[in-house]
């Protein structure tokens, strides 16, 4: 049984700094529904239209579209991975309660947890005006470390800046998230499955907190 590991946190947080180190040092598989949902609006793709008009307003793509790109990925991407990092999904109450849904199919309600990074507004405005991102692989750069080429340092693609990172589209963003997302943080609290992270600490230090969380709940006995 896989590990479902729920990053949740506002615009900046380091979820996809984090997923990425988390995924490379425990073999886990990174599930980013903003990654996936940027490719569709890249694609022509028949939703292509509808969904690049959501992000670049900063709003959520619907849950019926969200729950069919996660559930695809899931099902082509997941094989016999020991752990699945949700970096962005769910968003509301509607994708958890469908992810719980999914996951009572698979018998594995037990094996979720969700790490609340949390960081205020005027921290995530700054980083991420100075965020470069890798179109091809995904990865996260801060602009005062990108590689002096400006390409990423793994694949070798031109970094570029995302559409959804000027300072009007991220204030919208925060507004959706403390609407519609926060409340997830209740809701993995009563099911007593919330651990707090500030996310106002180095990059290293995080990565330390959560590397100690991860490890036992990937080997914890189902239903523990
Ligand atoms: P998504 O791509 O998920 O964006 P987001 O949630 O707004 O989060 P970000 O990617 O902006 O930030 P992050 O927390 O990953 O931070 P990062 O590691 O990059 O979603 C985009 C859009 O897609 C949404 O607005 C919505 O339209 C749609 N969407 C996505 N999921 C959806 C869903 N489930 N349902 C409906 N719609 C959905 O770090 C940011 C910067 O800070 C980087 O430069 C990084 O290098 C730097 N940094 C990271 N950690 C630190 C640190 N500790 N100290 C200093 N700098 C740091």
């Amino acid at each position: 049984m896989r590990l479902y590991l729920v990053l949740l946190g506002p615009p900046g947080a380091g979820k996809g700094t984090q997923a990425h180190r988390l995924c490379e040092a425990f073999g886990l598989l990174r599930v980013a529904t903003g990654d996936l949902l940027r490719r569709i609006a890249q694609e022509t793709h028949p939703l292509a239209g509808r969904v690049r008009a959501v992000l670049e307003a900063g709003r959520l793509v619907d849950d019926a579209t969200v729950l069919e790109v996660v559930s695809d990925y899931l099902d082509r991407a997941a094989g016999a991975c020991a752990g699945v990092v949700l970096d962005g999904y769910p968003r509301n109450l509607v994708q958890a309660e469908q992810l719980e849904a999914y996951l009572a199919r698979r018998g594995e309600t037990q094996r979720l947890w969700c790490v609340l990074l949390d960081l205020s507004e005027a921290v995530a405005v700054r980083r991420l005006a100075g965020r470069r991102v890798c179109p091809r692989c995904d990865r996260v750069y801060r602009v005062d470390r990108i590689p002096p080429d400006g390409r990423c340092e793994v694949c070798g693609t031109p970094l570029v800046q995302r559409a959804d990172d000027t300072e009007a589209v991220i204030r919208k963003r925060f507004q959706v998230y403390r609407e519609q997302t926060e409340p997830l943080v209740r809701y993995y609290e009563a099911r007593g499955r919330l651990v707090r992270l500030d996310a106002d600490q180095p990059e290293d230090r995080i990565f330390e907190c959560l590397a100690g969380y991860v490890r036992p709940w990937l080997t914890q006995p189902a239903g523990g």
